[in-house]
């Protein structure tokens, strides 16, 4: 009987409290799974993190499955498909599903969002973000739910991350005029108007925020898309023009802070006086708009009009550090770990 060939698995050893670091993980060697009825094998090639996998973590969320300690850690990646007995992900298709964190999976069709089909004459990478759930993320939240308006001065946080970094390029794309965007650090600062189109940059570690606020939006603020929450996202609502528009991407900010110590609202009263709406999304719930974003941005990516900003380190060893970088605010883009090559006969 020949051995079983292995692969590295990431599985989730403890709880974290604040940051997640090594030692909430343990890196295991398992056998690469067989293929199933109705399954695929596939081989991950990049494995993507975000800012919710630390509640994934502290079973913190409805939308992924109660995490026990032992289980390999949840997350999404781009793959390759290596042996199939699903009509839907054939043998060499490359794909952007829930994977987990290893270099092998078997999945199927039933999770939601089902698996997706990715450009091929892209680099592969960019099915991490700017043609996979980043980009559609930036774009839903932008265009379906902020409903932009070439005459809206814009404003953005989280400037310089993995959704952030999308932001002014597809608002221009979709005419906007002037985004100003909001990130720690003056080289994170440079990166938003060097790579990222950003008109005008806040860093929100070394000014005043009343004070930058103000001289960036004298008359106020029309469409904030914010990916931080807390007190600047009261600041904001302080500032906003009559029918303003606020996105709740997320709320970053608040991840890491008890119950009893988050953020009370002091200006929600001017979202009614200003005529003005704020809307939450969940990306995972436009799953009927991505084969129309992925063309979308593919399209943009190909006219350069949207500029793919990637923060990538190598190798599977790498991604509990990947992890971290979002909260120590380390990552310019999109963070993710390349894990493997595609096989050039799967
Ligand atoms: N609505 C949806 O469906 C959806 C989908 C994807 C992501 N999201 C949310 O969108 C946001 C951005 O996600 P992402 O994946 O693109 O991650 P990301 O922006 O790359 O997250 C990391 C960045 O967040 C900033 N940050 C970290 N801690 C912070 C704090 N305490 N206060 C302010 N900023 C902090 C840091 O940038 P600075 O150095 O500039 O602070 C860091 O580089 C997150 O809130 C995420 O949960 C929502």
């Amino acid at each position: 009987m020949t051995a079983p060939l292995m692969q590295k698995q990431w599985r989730l050893a403890a709880r974290p409290d604040g940051i997640p670091d090594r030692s909430h993980f343990e890196l295991a060697e398992v056998p690469i799974p067989d293929l199933e009825a109705g399954k695929a094998v596939v081989k991950t090639l990049y494995l993507g993190v975000a800012p919710v996998m630390l509640r994934y973590m502290r079973n913190e969320t409805e939308f992924e499955s109660p995490m026990a300690l032992g289980a390999v850690m949840a997350g999404r990646g781009v793959a390759q498909v290596v042996e199939s007995d699903c009509d839907d992900l054939p043998v060499g298709a490359i794909v952007q599903a829930r994977l987990g964190w290893q270099e092998y999976a078997l999945i199927d069709t039933s999770h939601r969002p089902a698996p997706f089909l990715l450009p091929t004459d892209l680099p592969l990478s960019h099915g991490i973000g700017a043609v996979s759930l980043s980009g559609i993320t930036a774009l839903v939240g932008v265009r379906d739910i902020g409903l932009v308006k070439t005459t809206d001065r814009i404003l953005v946080s989280g400037a310089a991350g993995g959704v952030g970094s999308h932001v002014a390029d597809i608002a221009k794309a979709l005419g906007a005029r002037e985004v100003v965007g909001i990130a720690g650090g003056p080289e994170k600062c440079r990166r938003l108007q060097a790579d990222m189109r950003y008109d005008r940059v806040i860093d929100y570690k070394n000014e005043n925020m009343h004070q930058a606020l103000d001289s960036a939006f004298p008359d106020g603020i029309d469409l904030y898309f914010d990916n931080v929450g807390g007190p600047l996202l009261d600041n904001v609502l302080a500032r906003l023009r009559r029918r303003a528009r606020i996105v709740i991407c997320g709320s970053i900010s608040e991840y890491l802070v008890e119950k009893d110590d988050k953020h009370r609202f002091a200006n929600l009263q001017n979202l009614g006086r200003q005529d003005a709406k704020m809307e939450g999304f969940f990306v995972f719930d436009y799953e009927h708009l991505y084969p129309e974003c992925i063309d979308t941005l593919a399209g943009w990516v190909r006219n350069g009009l949207l500029n793919p900003i990637e923060d990538i380190s190598v190798g599977i060893e790498t991604m509990p550090d990947a992890l971290a970088d979002l909260y120590l605010g380390t990552n310019v883009g999109v963070r993710m770990v390349h894990v493997g090559e595609p096989n050039p006969h799967p």
